[in-house]
């Protein structure tokens, strides 16, 4: 039986892709599982959390003993997240959010042209960064996933999004981030200071992250 210390807190996860459609058929949206971010849900259960887990679509079942919101796009991940994070203790922004969505979505499906087409984007919301900007007492973690010059991007990402600390990963490692079941990360923190942990499975980097979470925790 594993230490129960997260007994009477409450935690959301946000884990998985979103799907940004152009039209019903077509949608923009990146490799990721959602195995990293069930991980850390499944984790946060088995230390007496009550949990949240915000899903994007993935193959991955329901987990037992959580409460689990389906959406698809990141304005729904955004809404979902936002909602269950009032009176959240921990916040951990998993999700592999889509940076952009279509300006215009067709609700019918686009007829195949010989021309080149141009699709417009506009940002999404940063959903991470929303919630550091209305902190409270709230432990907020996000992850990152840099090609070049990663602590350092990281590290100013934790602290423009108010994030307590963020996980980096790289996308070129054997085995590990998209798809795979381990994961090899380093922890940064907003004022630069990092960790690098070994390469282990996704639910021991989940562990090792509650951890962290749990010693920045306000006392009751
Ligand atoms: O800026 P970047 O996308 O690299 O930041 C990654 C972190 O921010 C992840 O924790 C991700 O879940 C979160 N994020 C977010 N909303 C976005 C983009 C990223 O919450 N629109």
């Amino acid at each position: 039986p594993r230490v129960q210390d997260l007994a009477g807190r409450r935690v959301v996860v946000s884990a998985g892709p979103t799907r940004e459609y152009l039209d019903p058929v077509r949608f923009i949206s990146n490799p990721s599982s959602g195995k990293m971010g069930f991980a850390v849900a499944e984790e946060a259960r088995d230390r007496g959390a009550r949990v949240v887990l915000v899903s994007g679509p993935v193959s991955l079942p329901d987990p037992a003993g959580m409460e689990v919101r389906r959406v698809d796009s990141a304005l729904e991940l955004r809404d979902a997240v936002v909602g269950a994070a009032l009176g959240a203790d921990v916040v951990v922004m998993t999700a592999a959010v889509a940076d952009y969505r279509a300006a215009e979505q067709s609700q019918e499906k686009q007829a195949k042209v010989a021309q080149e087409v141009v699709v417009r984007l506009v940002p999404n919301p940063d959903i991470l960064a929303e919630l550091g900007g209305q902190k409270g007492r709230r432990v907020l973690v996000g992850f990152a996933m840099e090609t070049h010059a990663g602590v350092e991007r990281a590290a100013a990402k934790a602290q423009r999004k108010n994030a307590d600390f963020i996980l980096l990963n790289y996308p070129t490692q054997e085995g590990t981030s998209f798809g795979g079941d381990d994961n090899e990360v380093t922890l940064v923190r907003p004022d630069g200071s990092w960790e690098a942990w070994p390469r282990t499975s996704k639910r021991e980097v989940a562990r090792r992250l509650l951890d962290e979470a749990v010693r920045l925790l306000p006392g009751d």
